[in-house]
């Protein structure tokens, strides 16, 4: 099968063949219809769970897919060939991952079926960017009426988190660089403060002059500028980050730092299909490519610039056909 893999850490990511994988008992594998692109697949790539879980090489990069089941490991399951399923992979071990034409997965992993009327390209985009959006909601224990600080809103967990804190009534600032105001606004933003147009600081203090209840920087790669953005929220408040980067930071005294990290499950996976198909939460898809300019994107996901998920696709259904771009 087509993998996109690296042969080591920090290596240049390539198109390679490798083996089908089999399905393990208890577990299932996947055809791939789409995988879609996160940050974490580079930074992965690069090492960032070195040391931290086990690796093996080629390392297949991805977590995130939708497609259709088609091979049972023995034992019971609870699905059948032919299933339509979405879901993220394990990390154990990283490097099975979803930039490929088939993936092996443990029944009870953050796997389940793709309900009716979600796409499999829509469900593609969703597992990481809805599960981390969702989970930071809850973890900062923010309930309704209160003020949120999105630095980085316009990517795929800020666009995801933005939707779920206006439908929870939290007061968004979305924050983010070039002219997203419509964009930000359409998908529930209070405020939208564009830092290419006027420092963060002064504008977040013209709105919220005692500081935010909470801010989520999706960001600040150091201790250091995660404390500068940590310093914009008010005593008592929370300051989440998704970058790892709590541990060691100058956050105000009175305020709470997280160091918040994502605990995929099938029933989240379930949650945020409904909130889909109801058409709560719109999962914005920036564009879709063919897996070989997987290695491309990468490079231009570390750049920034994202407004949305990258999807790679690898079987067209129908409602992909003719909506893929290049570029
Ligand atoms: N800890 C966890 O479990 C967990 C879970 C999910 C995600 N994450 C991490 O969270 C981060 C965000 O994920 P994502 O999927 O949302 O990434 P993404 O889709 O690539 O979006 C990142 C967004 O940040 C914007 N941005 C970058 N620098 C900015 C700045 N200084 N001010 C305002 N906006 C800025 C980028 O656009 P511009 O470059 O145009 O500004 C882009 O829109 C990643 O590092 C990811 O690995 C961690």
């Amino acid at each position: 099968m087509r993998a996109v893999a690296v042969s080591a850490f920090r290596a240049e990511p390539a198109l390679i063949q490798l083996p089908k994988p089999e399905p393990e008992p208890g577990g299932v594998r996947v055809k791939i219809e789409y995988a879609a692109l996160n940050p974490s697949d580079w930074q992965t790539a690069d090492g960032a769970l070195e040391g931290l879980a086990p690796h093996v090489f080629p390392l297949v990069i991805g977590v995130d897919y939708a497609g259709r089941v088609d091979m049972i490991g023995s034992g019971d399951n609870r699905f059948r060939v032919g299933d339509q399923v979405f879901g993220r992979v394990t990390e154990s071990p990283v490097g099975a991952g979803t930039y490929c034409e088939y993936v092996s997965v443990p029944q009870d992993s953050a796997i389940t079926l793709i309900p009716c009327g979600l796409s499999p390209r829509t469900a593609a985009a969703l597992p990481s960017a809805g599960m981390a959006a969702a989970q930071i909601l809850d973890t900062a224990v923010l309930r309704g009426h209160e003020s949120l600080l999105i630095i980085g809103a316009a990517g795929g967990v800020g666009s995801c988190l933005t939707q779920l804190a206006s439908a929870r009534d939290l007061r968004v600032l979305a924050v983010v660089r070039g002219d997203e105001q419509r964009r930000m606004k359409a998908l529930g933003a209070a405020v939208t403060i564009d830092t290419t147009a006027r420092p963060l600081e002064a504008a977040v203090r013209e709105v919220s002059a005692g500081g935010v209840d909470a801010l989520v920087d999706l960001v600040s790669g150091t201790p250091e500028a995660f404390a500068v953005h940590a310093a914009l929220v008010r005593d008592g408040g929370v300051a989440v980050t998704t970058r790892g980067v709590a541990g060691g930071a100058a956050v105000p005294p009175g305020v709470g730092a997280i160091d918040f990290r994502l605990e995929p499950t099938p029933v989240l996976l379930d949650v945020l299909a409904a909130g889909a198909v109801e058409g709560v939460l719109q999962v914005p898809i920036d564009v879709e490519l063919p897996l070989e300019k997987a290695p491309q994107a990468l490079d231009r996901n570390r750049t920034g610039g994202a407004r949305g998920k990258t999807l790679f696709v690898l079987r067209p259904t129908r409602q992909g056909k003719g909506r893929a771009r290049t570029r």
